[in-house]
């Protein structure tokens, strides 16, 4: 054999670096257990997209604690998916909350891994209240409080228990409105990108203990919240009654109502085709909280078929 196919065909000189493991494949996880052992908190988790990231961490083998102000829905949900998953009544807007709903997650599981701070509201929707000649000063404090403040109670009290094990995922579910203008009202478009500058912020200063914090930017999602936004946007009385509450008034949507939501957003995507859902958030979520994505931080994922990223004026 010539001398060089020799050396070619010998691997004895190669150091042991050359292994599978130097590229970070030596113990693959397996696709269907990206979360396994791992204790998740996931705030705003009793309904819409925060159901359908508990329900996806779980089939994912983590443990979860849903947060949430909605106590039926959120003991409903956590007895349906069994014994890793346990309710917590939580305002994020509340420090006390906060710090309480991260104690129980160490306390029942002995860590804490992942936060997920998905709770939000969109704030009120009466014609006045949109209007920046208008708004409530009260309302603006309210939305930024539960969106903005609460995220940030949430990456105190949840790096605060991640410290020690130096490691962890803090995924803070902002917006599109937290990217673009005139997508959202003012005060809930201010808090979304509050969020996407946190995460920065938060990243940078976390970084250095090996702590990852992310953020998941959708664009319409046809839940309970944004059903309710279009169902008063279409309702004269409630666009003009001071007292209507979007976020504490909200029905079940009903079928006819989300198809009708999913084909409005399907008309506004650039991305034809796929109708969004809240498992398709609740997989940008599940990505960034997961390993996979262990060297990125600081970023803001948007799902939003491209929306926020072109604007087609020469009719391609
Ligand atoms: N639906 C969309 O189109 C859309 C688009 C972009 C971003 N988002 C964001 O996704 C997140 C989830 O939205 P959704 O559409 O599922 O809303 P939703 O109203 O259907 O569900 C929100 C959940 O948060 C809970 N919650 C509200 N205030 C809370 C508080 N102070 N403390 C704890 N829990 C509270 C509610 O009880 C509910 O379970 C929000 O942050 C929202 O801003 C939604």
């Amino acid at each position: 054999m010539p001398a060089a196919l020799e050396v070619m065909q010998d691997k004895s000189h190669q150091p042991a670096a050359m292994a599978p493991s130097l590229h970070g494949w030596d113990a693959p996880t397996p696709m269907h257990k990206r979360m396994d052992g791992k204790v998740a908190i996931v705030t705003g988790g009793a309904r819409g997209i925060g159901e359908a990231i508990v329900r996806l961490f779980v089939k994912h083998g983590a443990k979860v604690v849903i947060a949430d102000i909605d106590d039926a829905a959120g003991e409903a949900l956590a007895a349906a998916l069994g014994p890793h998953v346990s309710f917590v009544r939580c305002d994020v807007s509340v420090e006390e909350d906060v710090e309480r709903a991260v104690e129980r997650a160490v306390a029942r599981y002995g860590r804490l891994d992942v936060l997920c701070n998905n709770a939000g509201v969109l704030g009120r929707q009466t014609r006045a209240a949109k209007s920046i000649l208008s708004f409530d000063a009260g309302e603006f404090d309210r939305v930024l409080r539960v969106n903005a403040l609460g995220v940030a109670l949430g990456m105190k009290h949840a790096a605060r228990a991640m410290l020690a094990r130096r490691t962890g995922s803090i995924v803070s579910i902002a917006s599109v409105a937290g990217v673009l203008g005139g997508l959202g009202p003012h005060a809930y478009t201010a808090s979304k990108h509050a969020i996407v500058g946190l995460t920065k912020n938060a990243a940078c200063e976390l970084g250095a203990h090996g702590i990852r914090v992310n953020c998941v930017s959708p664009f319409g999602v046809a839940t309970p919240m944004l059903i309710n936004a279009w169902r008063q946007g279409h309702d004269a009385s409630a666009a003009d009654d001071a007292d209507a509450d979007i976020d504490l008034d909200i029905a079940v949507p009903r079928d006819e109502e989300v198809e009708k939501m999913e084909e409005v957003v399907r008309g506004l995507a650039t991305l034809k085709g796929p109708t969004l859902r809240p498992r398709d958030i609740a997989e940008a979520a599940l990505f960034l909280a997961s390993d996979d994505s262990r060297y990125i931080s600081g970023h803001n994922l948007v799902v939003d078929g491209g929306v926020t990223t072109s604007r087609n004026l020469i009719g391609l």
